[in-house]
This record gives structure tokens, C-alpha cells and sequence, in this order.
């Protein structure tokens, strides 16, 4: 869908072609697009601001149909991000004049070239999506069918960079159509079988644990949380092997609550209308293992994904039951609606019992706290180790899926008591709801370095966004890409 391509000869049919326009800088070194760059930029209904386009059509300089400008800003407060709205923006502008294949003139003159190419070919990638499945109408079908990106002669750099950037987007596009998937499609069995076919196709190891083998294994908080359904909890491992016999594991665990209806403790209405993202920890775990395994990174990777459907009836869980964990722990559920952690719980001890990985992430839309806390777009990261905080920080700064550092008090710990059991699954506190979750998770890691990211906020969005649509974000594949990458050579602790 996105490759690099020749200037086609002028005898070739002319097409839509994108510039891009700086307000201050020239970008490109030939002076035909040069010298229409600083035209087009000096017109007053466009100025080369930021998120402004403007319509050529026709020019005797290039041979074209129409050319499409992009407005940029002023160089000094370029950024990835920038150029990643910037790429949506030519999506955008090309599906608006009904357009199924544009060419992109890459810039040329950038100041820190990979990065900004980069984030050019994620924002022309991650901006021609849409669910479509369910729509009727052709309209609303419309994508682009191809984009290049034209270059006389690609550098080796440059089409590796693409390669990797292919694989890392479609991954996050198949985490989106995941979350944004209805939830009566995507039932506990139907996902983890839906995710493992993705994960197959990509030469990943896949084991799926059915409810008689949990039962087993006594993963007794999964089964408490999907006792009120019809649908049977699952288990699945996806894994990941390099072959460098030294290579370190990272293990990563993804919450998948198909549908969340808070259980007995039932959401009012207007909450459960987004509940089909809560397993959007999952999708993001399964992009990146795919993004991994096309990459061929240079470390093992372990995925667990606790599968359930949270529902009340007469069979479900009730505020007061207390469950052993798979861990041992005895816990009382207070609230069913805290069932996010009951499922990590058992994970994270499977995972920490079996696999003992060097780091072990896990990546949840586990609480509404957290996003009172962080808004909409920013994702709570709690970690007791300070190189893997600030590591998370820098990654979420380069792909713009952004994190902020939580703490883990230990005197907050005193809110998880229970009269009755080891540990109880609610708050004795009204406040700090995402900091008392992170708390409850701490007690099954051991002694495991850990991390966990609260993506309550940024995995699924109402409304469409620069690079997009309505619906699931696939926030976390880039973040966590980035981060096990650059963390890859040093993956050992740091305290
Ligand atoms: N899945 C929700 C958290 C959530 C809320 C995700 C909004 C995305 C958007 C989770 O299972 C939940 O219901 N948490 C409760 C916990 C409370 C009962 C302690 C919450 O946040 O209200
Ligand atoms: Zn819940
Ligand atoms: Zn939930």
C-alpha cells in the first residue's frame, strides 16, 4: 500500500502529487518545487500553517493532475508529530477529491531525516484506516489504494526504514480493528482465536487453555470473573524466540475483558457503550508480538492473555465472594467491576511461575481513575524502577503514544485490606483509584521487574482523530516497540 516509487515519465498519466511547505525553509533542493513551495506558501488563505492544505490543479512545471499542499508551520517547532499530522492531512485532502492513489514528494532538506521520515510514513499509514465491514454504502468505504513516496533512487536506509515502519503500522491497524470489533463477534473463545490466527500467521507459538485446564491450574480469579457469562474464559500464550541463545525474555500481559458490564456491580448505561475496547491491552500485546516477529527482534518475548467476559446473572460473581488466586492469595471481590485485575492477577503469577522473563510488562484498560487523572490521551505508567520509567517516557515522547510516571506507595497499601481474605479487589478509598489497582497487581510479581500501563484512556477514542478513526486506537504497539527495542541491550535492572 505504501512503497516507493520513480517520478513517472511525463508521458505517463498525470496524478495527484503531495508537497510539503515549510513556512520558513525550503524543504526540497530542485527548484521547480522549491520555487512552487515558497509561492504556494506565501499565499494568505494558506501561509504553509499547520494543519492547512491547499489545491493545485493543473502547473506547468510538473506533470500532474493536481498538486496537493501541506502546511507544516515554522521549522523550529518541528517534530515527529508534526509531520505525522501532516501525512494524515494529505490522506486526508486526497480522499476528500476522491482519490485512490496519490504520490508523496518526500522532503528532502529535514533536519533529523530518519525520524522525520519516519513519522511521514506512520501518519500516511495509520491515517488510511477505517472500520468498513459493517458499512453498506461505497462512500463510506473510501481509502486510498496506494501512496508513494517518490524518489529516483530509495537509499537502503530508507527502504529498511519503510519496512519496519509497514510492519509496525499494520500491526497497530490490526490492534485497532480488534478493539473496535463488535462485541458479540468477539465473544472469549472467538478472540483468542481470532488472536492466534494473527499470531500464527506470523510464525509466533500459540497455546490457548480452555476453562477445564484453568480449572486445573487454578486460575480461580479468571473463572470468578467469567462465571456470569455464557462464554468460557481462555488462556492464551503467544511466544517469540530469537535464535541468540543469550537473548533476555521480556513477557508481557495484556487484559482481555471482551465486554465489560461491570458484572453484578453493573456500569450505568452510559459507561458500558465503549466497554468492547476492554481487551485492548490484548490487542496491543498481539500487535507488538507481531511487530516483533516480523522484525526479527533480538529478544524472546512471552505473551499471556487472560480472555473473559464480565456479565451479571444468576451464576456470576458476588460482592463478598472470596477466591483463592492462582497465586495462593485469597482475595474477596468486592466489586465485581474491578474485574481487570482479578484476570492480571492469575497471569502475572503464570507467567512470573513459568516463564521467570528478566522484565515483565503488563498493559490494561484497568481503571476510570486513571484517566481522571491523565485525560484521554495519556496512559499511567507504574513502575518501582526508575530506568524503566523514564524509558517508557522517552518512547511515548518519539511515537507521541504518550506516558506518565505513577507512583506506588506502599502506605496505600493499607487501603487494600480486607477483614476477610488476604486482599481485598476495591479501594477502602474513594480517591487514587488507578495508584490502589497498580497496588493490588504489585502483590503477583514477585520479584520480577514490572511495569504497568494503565491505558484506560488512550485505547479506544469517540471521536476520530488526526491519523485516527473513531473506535480503537491500537495505542501501545509503537510505544512498546520503541521501548523493548531501545531497552534490548539493557534489558537487565537498574533499581
Ligand atoms: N474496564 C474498566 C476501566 C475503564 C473505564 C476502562 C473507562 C476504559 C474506560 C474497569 O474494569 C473498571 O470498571 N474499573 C473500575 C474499578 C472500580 C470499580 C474500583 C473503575 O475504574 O471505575
Ligand atoms: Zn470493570
Ligand atoms: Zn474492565
Amino acid at each position: 500500500m505504501l512503497t516507493f516509487i520513480k517520478e513517472p515519465a511525463p508521458s505517463k498519466a498525470p496524478a495527484t502529487r503531495v508537497l510539503f511547505v515549510c513556512e520558513d525553509t525550503p524543504l526540497y533542493k530542485d527548484s521547480i518545487k522549491a520555487g512552487l513551495c515558497e509561492k504556494i506558501g506565501q499565499l494568505p488563505e494558506f501561509e504553509a500553517k499547520p494543519d492547512k492544505s491547499y489545491f493545485l490543479m493543473e502547473c506547468q512545471e510538473l506533470p500532474v493532475k493536481r498538486l496537493i499542499f501541506i502546511g507544516l508551520g515554522k521549522s523550529e517547532n518541528f517534530s515527529p508529530e508534526i509531520f505525522r499530522k501532516a501525512a494524515a492531512a494529505a490522506v486526508k485532502a486526497a480522499l476528500s477529491a476522491k482519490e485512490e492513489e496519490i504520490g508523496v514528494y518526500l522532503p528532502e532538506i529535514l533536519p533529523e531525516k530518519e525520524a522525520f521520515e519516519e513519522a511521514i510514513m506512520e501518519g500516511l499509514i495509520l491515517a488510511n484506516d477505517r472500520l468498513d465491514t459493517y458499512k453498506k454504502k461505497d462512500e463510506d468505504k473510501k481509502l486510498l489504494k496506494k501512496i508513494g513516496l517518490i524518489a529516483e533512487k530509495a537509499t537502503a536506509k530508507q527502504k529498511s526504514l519503510l519496512e519496519k515502519t509497514l510492519a509496525l503500522c499494520s500491526a497497530t491497524l490490526l490492534a485497532r480493528s480488534w478493539v473496535s470489533m463488535p462485541p458479540n463477534e468477539k465473544r472469549p473463545k472467538a478472540l483468542a482465536e481470532l488472536l492466534s490466527k494473527a499470531a500464527k500467521k506470523e510464525g509466533l507459538q500459540v497455546s490457548i487453555m480452555g476453562k477445564k485446564e484453568l480449572e486445573k491450574e487454578k486460575f480461580n480469579c479468571l473463572l470468578a470473573v467469567s462465571q456470569g457469562s455464557t462464554a468460557d474464559p481462555a488462556f492464551l500464550v503467544l511466544k517469540y524466540q530469537t535464535s541468540n541463545p543469550k537473548a533476555k525474555t521480556v513477557a508481557l500481559v495484556g487484559k482481555a475483558i471482551t465486554f465489560d458490564s461491570g458484572g453484578l456491580s453493573l456500569k450505568p448505561p452510559a459507561s458500558m457503550k465503549t466497554m468492547k475496547s476492554d481487551m485492548a491491552g490484548a490487542a496491543a500485546v498481539t500487535g507488538l508480538a507481531i511487530a516483533c516477529a516480523r522484525t526479527k527482534v533480538d529478544f524472546n518475548l512471552v505473551c499471556a492473555i487472560p480472555i473473559a467476559e464480565n456479565m451479571p446473572s444468576g451464576s456470576a460473581c458476588r460482592p463478598g465472594d472470596i477466591v483463592v488466586s492462582k497465586s495462593g492469595k485469597s482475595v474477596e471481590i468486592l466489586n465485581t467491576d474491578a474485574e481487570g485485575r482479578l484476570i492480571l492477577a492469575d497471569a502475572l503469577s503464570w507467567v512470573v511461575e513459568n516463564e521467570k522473563p528478566d522484565l515483565m510488562i503488563d498493559v490494561a484498560t484497568l481503571t476510570g481513575a486513571c484517566m481522571i487523572a491523565l485525560g484521554e490521551e495519556i496512559a499511567g505508567c507504574f513502575t518501582q524502577d526508575s530506568a524503566l520509567a523514564h524509558a517508557f517516557h522517552a518512547a511515548g515522547q518519539s511515537t507521541w503514544e504518550r506516558t506518565w510516571p505513577m507512583p506506588l506507595p506502599e502506605d496505600y497499601e493499607k487501603y487494600l485490606k480486607s477483614d476477610f481474605a488476604d486482599i481485598s479487589n476495591l479501594s477502602s478509598s474513594t480517591y487514587g483509584g488507578a495508584i490502589t489497582a497498580a497496588l493490588f497487581l504489585k502483590e503477583f510479581v514477585g520479584e520480577t521487574r514490572w511495569a504497568h500501563l494503565d491505558i484506560a484512556g488512550p485505547a479506544y477514542t469517540s471521536k476520530a482523530q488526526a491519523y485516527c478513526p473513531a473506535g480503537g486506537t491500537g495505542f501501545g504497539v509503537r510505544l512498546l516497540y520503541k521501548l523493548l527495542t531501545t531497552l534490548s541491550e539493557n534489558l537487565t535492572p537498574t533499581g
